[in-house]
């Protein structure tokens, strides 16, 4: 009895954590920020409001959002030494690693500020990645494509100034569509945080050694990179030009789904909690529904994601192994149409769950009860055994 959620003995032998921040529950198909259902949040809280809440455990006032707003504002610059890092990788290198790098590397320009338990330096930190790791996803793909980089513009709203600075060029204005700038803003919620995942198990983890908040956060970018966890988003794209490369016949790619053909699994379909259709996955689908027939060209990836739906969820195979969509079986399709490459689609979910990973790393720092304490293991290796010499093996 948690006062509001009863779990089973089974259950609270195997949770890793407790925590205050996010509440799952995969058979019914259930997520909430700080109790707030997150489709009550999704299109009505601003992702800057959001994460307001995952960290400070309140949805702001207007006074609050207002303060912090211009908090982040203050800090969305990079130092101009810090610039010259984005040269020194290829110019093919996916942006997940230079993103971790550089998240890393922000210990080293703000070495003044990682003190876990000094609540001004944690507090500080807080702010710089919030305001600077949309500067840096944007600099990484920038950089990619041999664009000039371009300085925040902070008369923008934290989207808005994102967009900008990863579609816009010095030599021309750049206008943010509005109806883009809100479906990015309501996917960067969607993402905010979801409980104990890999990534967010691996910040904890790593923080819970009193590493620093970068670093921590560092760690957890380079999680969220596998594809059977973030970089899903990048692996749906991929898995469905396959399949419009071979045809578009998605019959035909679910039987070699089910066949297990050299691990061929349905991309953004499952998930490890959610048995039951992932609430965020609903509401992406929707928003792509809604920004591709906004489109002048419909794109046929969207078809042939929603026939793999449609197939997925009457086929036995699936139900029974309770195989739905989740997060990120929608949201590249959006991404895409966005003008979005398909390596930046992890990089906007690590964009997302920044504030979640963050909420988390304190509440562990603050509240030694919701560490992750040092895993143990079964050993089923050999049982002792004497030396042998080199000569005598
Ligand atoms: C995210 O944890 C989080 O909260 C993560 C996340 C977040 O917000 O942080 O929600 C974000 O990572 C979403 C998941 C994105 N990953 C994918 O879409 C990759 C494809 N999905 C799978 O790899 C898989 O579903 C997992 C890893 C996501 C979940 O694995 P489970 O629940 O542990 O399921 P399993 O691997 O034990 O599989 C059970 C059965 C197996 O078959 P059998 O051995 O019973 O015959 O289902 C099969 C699996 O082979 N299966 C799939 C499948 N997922 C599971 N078969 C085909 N396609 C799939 N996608």
């Amino acid at each position: 009895e948690t006062g509001h959620v009863t779990y089973d003995p089974g259950f609270v032998n195997t949770a890793a954590c407790s925590s205050k921040i996010t509440y799952i529950d995969g058979d019914a198909g259930i997520l909430r920020y700080r109790g707030y259902p997150i489709d009550e949040l999704a299109g009505k809280a601003s992702f800057l409001e959001t994460s307001y809440l995952l960290i400070y455990g309140e949805l702001p006032t207007t006074d609050q959002l207002a303060a912090f707003t211009e908090k982040v504002q203050l800090h969305t610059m990079l130092h101009e030494d810090f610039k010259r890092f984005f040269d020194g990788f290829p110019r093919d290198a996916h942006p997940m690693p230079v993103l971790s790098s550089a998240v890393s590397a922000l210990s080293t320009f703000y070495q003044d500020s990682l003190d876990p338990f000094d609540s001004d330096q944690v507090e500080i930190s807080t702010v710089r990645l919030m305001a600077k790791v949309p500067t840096i996803a944007s600099y990484a793909y920038k950089t990619s494509i041999g664009q000039p980089l371009l300085y925040p513009d902070n008369t923008r709203s934290y989207v808005d100034n994102f967009l900008r600075m990863t579609f816009g060029v010095p030599a021309a204005s750049y206008d943010v569509d509005p109806a883009f700038a809100k479906v990015l803003d309501t996917l960067l919620v969607l993402h905010a945080d979801h409980e104990q995942n890999c990534s967010t198990s691996t910040v904890r983890l790593v923080g819970s050694g009193q590493a620093n908040l970068f670093a921590s956060v560092s760690a957890g970018v380079h999680a969220l990179s596998g594809p059977l966890h973030g970089g899903a988003n990048e692996a749906v794209l991929q898995m469905l030009g396959a399949i419009q490369a071979d045809g578009g016949d998605a019959a035909s790619f679910v039987r070699r789904v089910k066949a297990k053909e050299q691990g061929v699994k349905l991309m953004g379909f499952g998930h490890r909690v959610y048995k039951n259709y992932d609430p965020r996955a609903a509401i992406v689908k929707q928003a792509a529904q809604d920004v591709l027939s906004r489109m002048a060209k419909p794109d046929p990836l969207l078809d042939i994601a929603m026939k793999l739906e449609e197939i997925a969820l009457a086929d036995d195979f699936f139900v029974s192994r309770k195989l739905y969509p989740n997060v990120d079986f929608y949201t590249g399709l959006i991404y895409k149409a966005m003008g979005f490459p398909t390596k930046m689609f992890t990089v906007l979910f690590a964009l997302g769950r920044l504030p979640g990973w963050i909420a988390q790393w304190r509440e562990m720092i603050n509240d030694p009860e919701t560490k992750i304490g040092r895993p143990r293991q079964l050993y089923v290796g050999s049982p002792e055994r004497e030396f042998v010499p080199i000569e005598k093996r």
